[in-house]
């Protein structure tokens, strides 16, 4: 009988757009693939299959995909045979539309379609598409491929069931679910026996996990009980669920570090209502001011959105006067973008472009200014960081994160990544210390 040579395994690059979610998506990808025989690489003109990892959270986010796309036609048109495809949320928010756009996409493929990406790349049929959403899927049996240093992002749940009427996640991710507790406490366990020394859980609103009687707080209790394990952290989280339990797990663990992300939006009762965020901004100073009594040294952050629409003068004078009294460590600020699909894109839009990029530029300059306080405030304290390498600059130094995750850039003194340093704090930017 005539031996058959094995066919050469083939390559696959994976390029990812958007939030640490997709980044975590990628690493299951690419454990996906890597069990069906796949090889990674970095260089597209080596790959035999192309993929973009996708964000639709705004308009400029699916722009940029669309433009990087045609840039990697090219390798399709060198090698007829190379596969382009589109994974994510912009392939759930447009499907077939895609093909409009680009109708030489191979495979368009969702975020709860991962799992079938092998037999869908296998199959002739162009193009393939899997945009379902599924309740039921949590890729809780589905070990990802950890990225390399000491740290490890897990996504404990999916989904989200919030409906903010400007965003699109939940119609790009569908509906929540949590993965079992044994589920977690078993990828952050083999976490550690690989190597990682801190996990980050993730979820679109990763506070909102409950898997019959454990709730958000009781699973950062158990994961805090995993040997080995030096720090967790979480994001992000919707400040309408944090609950005492969530709080009483931040003050009881220690392994819990003291930083929280608490999305605002915006500081104007009425543009909360037509967002659809479920707390007033009385509720959400009330809830700022117990978190930090309760946790020492606790650094906040959060997401703003100008130029919504209905959004006033006097609404984002509001938001300019919030960031300056909460004091945040740093914040995610954003323009308005309208999303086809969710309830806001049918609202009038009556703030210009160049309005947003006015209130977007003066809230930035706000933020800057407070960060860098919030980081001066740090010098001459000792601080916890768990070293994570070299850092770019200075040369001889290496950098990791505070225990409220602070970038901390330090002399290298030999140690090695995950290793914990206590060093002090000399100087800071707005966005490093600088210790010794
Ligand atoms: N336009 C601008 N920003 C948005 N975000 C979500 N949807 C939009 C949108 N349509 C921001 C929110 C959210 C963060 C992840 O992205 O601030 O918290
Ligand atoms: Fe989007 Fe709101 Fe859900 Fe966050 S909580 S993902 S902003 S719908």
């Amino acid at each position: 009988m005539a031996e058959f040579p094995e066919p050469a395994p083939r390559r696959v690059f994976l390029e990812t757009y958007g939030c640490q979610m997709n980044v975590a998506d990628a690493e299951l990808v690419g454990g996906v693939l890597r069990r069906h025989g796949y090889l990674r690489t970095e260089d597209p003109a080596q790959a035999d299959v192309l993929l973009l990892n996708t964000c639709a959270i705004r308009e400029r986010a699916e722009e940029r995909v669309l433009g990087r796309l045609s840039e990697l036609l090219r390798f399709k048109i060198e090698r007829p045979a190379v596969q382009l495809g589109v994974l994510g949320c912009m392939a759930s928010h447009l499907r077939e539309r895609l093909l409009d756009r680009a109708p030489y996409l191979d495979v368009i493929v969702g975020p709860d379609g991962y799992r079938d990406l092998p037999a869908l790349l296998d199959d002739a049929v162009d193009p393939r598409i899997d945009v379902r959403l599924d309740r039921g899927e949590t890729y809780a049996d589905l070990a990802p491929d950890h990225a390399a240093g000491p740290r490890a992002w897990l996504s404990v749940m999916r989904g989200c069931d919030k409906f903010c009427t400007f965003c699109v996640v939940p119609l790009t991710r569908g509906r929540e679910r949590s993965l079992p507790p044994d589920a977690v406490v078993a990828q952050v366990e083999a976490a550690v026996a690989g190597g990682k020394r801190e996990i980050v859980f993730l979820g679109q609103t990763v506070n909102a996990y409950r898997s019959n009687d454990v709730d958000f707080g009781g699973l950062l209790r158990l994961a805090a009980q995993v040997d080995g394990l030096e720090r967790i952290r979480f994001t992000s989280p919707h400040p309408a669920e944090v609950s005492d339990s969530l709080i009483a797990a931040m003050v009881d663990e220690r392994k819990v570090m003291p930083y929280i992300h608490m999305p605002l939006q915006s500081a104007s009762d009425r543009i909360l209502h037509e967002m659809a965020r479920d707390y007033t901004v009385a509720d959400y100073r009330a809830l700022l001011a117990r978190l930090r009594e309760a946790i020492p040294d606790l650094a906040v952050s959060t997401d703003l959105i100008v130029g919504f629409p209905g959004e006033d003068e006097s609404d984002y004078a509001a938001t300019a006067d919030f960031l300056a009294e909460a004091r945040y460590d740093f914040a995610y600020l954003f323009k308005y973008s309208a999303r086809p699909g969710t309830r806001a894109f049918k609202m009038t839009e009556t703030v210009t472009e160049e309005e947003k990029g006015r209130r977007l530029k003066e809230l930035i300059e706000r933020q800057e200014q407070v960060s860098l306080e919030k980081n001066q405030d740090q010098v001459g304290r000792e601080v916890e960081v768990m070293v994570e390498g070299p850092a770019r600059r200075p040369t001889g130094h290496l950098v990791g994160k505070s225990r409220n995750f602070k970038t901390t850039v330090f002399p290298d003194d030999g140690a090695l990544p995950g290793d914990l340093v206590r060093v002090r704090v000399e100087s800071a930017s707005g966005h490093t210390l600088l210790a010794r």
